[in-house]
C-alpha cells in the first residue's frame, strides 16, 4: 500500500477517507483534522486558555499532544481515581500521564479523590451503594464535577477531553435506541458555558475514528494505557463498540456517516421540541451549577459516604476544593 501524497510505503489505510498515508504525512494530516473540527464547531481559539483532561489513555494524550504542536495554551488535569484493578489501572494511567507532560514540560494538574474527598472511586461506589455495583456512574459523576471546578477555578475558558468518534457513535446509539430526546438534544461537539461556573466544554476528536488515534500514538511515539478501565468490561457501551465495529466493516464510513447526519438532523432542528435549558443555580454548599434543589448531588454523595467512613461531614466550602498538585 503507497501512501497517497508521498508514494512512500503507508503506515495506515483509512478506508472510510480512501485514503493511505505514511507516517510523515500522517502526523501531518490527522491534526489537520482537528483543527477543522474545533474551527467549524467553534471550539476555542489560540487565544483561549485550554484544559485537557487526560487518563493516560491514547485518545486524551494524542489530543494533548495535537493541541500543543496545532500551538494552543492547554494544561491537562488528571484525576486519579484509585482504581487498583486490571494492574493497577490508575497507577499506571497517572504515571504515564506524568512522563507524557514531564517530557514535553506541560503543566499537568493532578487530583486524587481519595487524597482530596477520604475514599476512592471503587470504595464511594460501595458505600453510596449507586450504579448497582458498578462504579462507573459515579466515576463520571465525580470527574464531572472535578473537571468543571478545575476548570472555572483555574481561570480555563475550555475543557477539552478525548471523546473519539467511536465514543460518540456508541452514546448516540444508546440514545437512539431508547429514543432519548433530552439527551440526543444535548449530544454536540462543544457545548457552551450557558452559566456561570460552568466551563465551555469541547470534543475536538468527534469526527476522529478510535483506530485512527491508535496509529497517532503509535507513530508518534506516544507511550499510554492499553488497557481499558477494569469496570468497563461487560459495559453497554462496549457492546455498542463493537456492533458499530460490525457495520463499519461492511460499510467504511457507516460510522462517521451516522454522526454527521445526526448532527445535521439537528442543526435541522430535529430535536428541538426537546431541547430545554436544565434551571441550574448554585449549589448551597460549593456553588457548582445544579438542577438538584440545595445541594448538588456531589455534595450529597460525599456527605454520606464520609459518615459512613466516620470522617467529618458538612464541611467548610473552602474544604470542598480538590486538593491540586502542580507539576512541573
Ligand atoms: P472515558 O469515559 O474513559 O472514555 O474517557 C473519556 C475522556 O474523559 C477521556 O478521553 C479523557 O479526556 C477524560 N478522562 C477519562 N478519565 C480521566 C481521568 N482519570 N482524569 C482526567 N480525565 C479523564
Ligand atoms: Fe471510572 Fe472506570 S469506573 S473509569
Ligand atoms: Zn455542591
Amino acid at each position: 500500500m503507497k501512501c497517497r501524497k508521498c508514494g512512500g510505503a503507508a503506515v495506515i489505510n483509512m478506508r472510510q477517507h480512501k485514503l493511505a498515508l505514511c507516517a510523515e504525512d500522517y502526523l501531518a494530516w490527522l491534526p489537520e483534522q482537528v483543527q477543522r473540527s474545533i474551527e467549524k464547531y467553534e471550539m476555542f481559539s489560540p487565544a483561549d486558555k485550554v484544559l485537557v483532561a487526560v487518563s493516560g489513555g491514547k485518545d486524551s494524550l494524542g489530543l494533548w499532544d495535537i493541541l500543543a504542536r496545532l500551538g494552543y495554551q492547554a494544561d491537562g488535569l488528571y484525576i486519579g481515581l484509585g482504581i487498583h484493578g486490571g494492574f493497577g489501572y490508575s497507577d499506571q494511567s497517572r504515571a504515564l500521564s506524568q512522563a507524557f507532560a514531564g517530557a514535553r514540560g506541560l503543566k499537568l494538574h493532578i487530583v486524587e479523590v481519595e487524597a482530596a474527598y477520604g475514599a476512592t472511586i471503587p470504595e464511594l461506589a460501595v458505600i453510596s451503594n449507586r450504579g448497582h455495583g458498578r462504579p462507573c456512574s459515579v466515576c463520571g459523576l465525580n470527574k464531572r464535577y472535578i473537571m468543571n471546578r478545575v476548570a472555572h477555578d483555574g481561570g480555563y475558558t475550555a475543557l477539552v477531553t478525548g471523546h473519539n468518534l467511536d465514543d460518540e457513535v456508541a452514546v448516540l446509539m444508546q440514545n437512539t435506541l431508547n429514543w432519548a430526546g433530552g439527551y440526543l438534544a444535548r449530544q454536540a461537539p462543544v457545548l457552551a458555558a450557558t452559566r456561570p461556573g460552568l466551563a465551555r466544554k469541547a470534543k475536538p476528536l468527534c469526527r476522529i475514528y478510535e483506530r485512527e488515534m491508535a496509529a497517532y500514538a503509535i507513530v508518534r511515539g506516544i507511550d499510554y494505557i492499553y488497557d481499558e478501565c477494569p469496570h468497563a468490561v461487560g459495559s453497554t457501551t462496549l457492546y455498542y463498540k463493537e456492533l458499530l465495529n460490525q457495520l463499519e466493516e461492511k460499510r467504511p464510513g457507516a460510522k462517521l456517516q451516522f454522526y454527521l447526519s445526526f448532527l445535521q438532523a439537528k442543526e435541522a432542528g430535529l430535536f428541538s421540541a426537546a431541547a430545554s435549558e436544565p434551571d441550574l443555580h448554585a449549589c448551597q454548599r460549593c456553588g457548582q451549577p445544579t438542577t438538584a434543589p440545595g445541594e448538588c448531588s456531589f455534595c450529597r454523595l460525599w456527605d454520606k459516604v464520609r459518615a459512613v467512613k466516620g470522617l467529618p461531614t458538612r464541611l467548610p466550602a473552602s474544604m470542598l476544593q480538590p486538593h491540586v498538585e502542580t507539576e512541573p
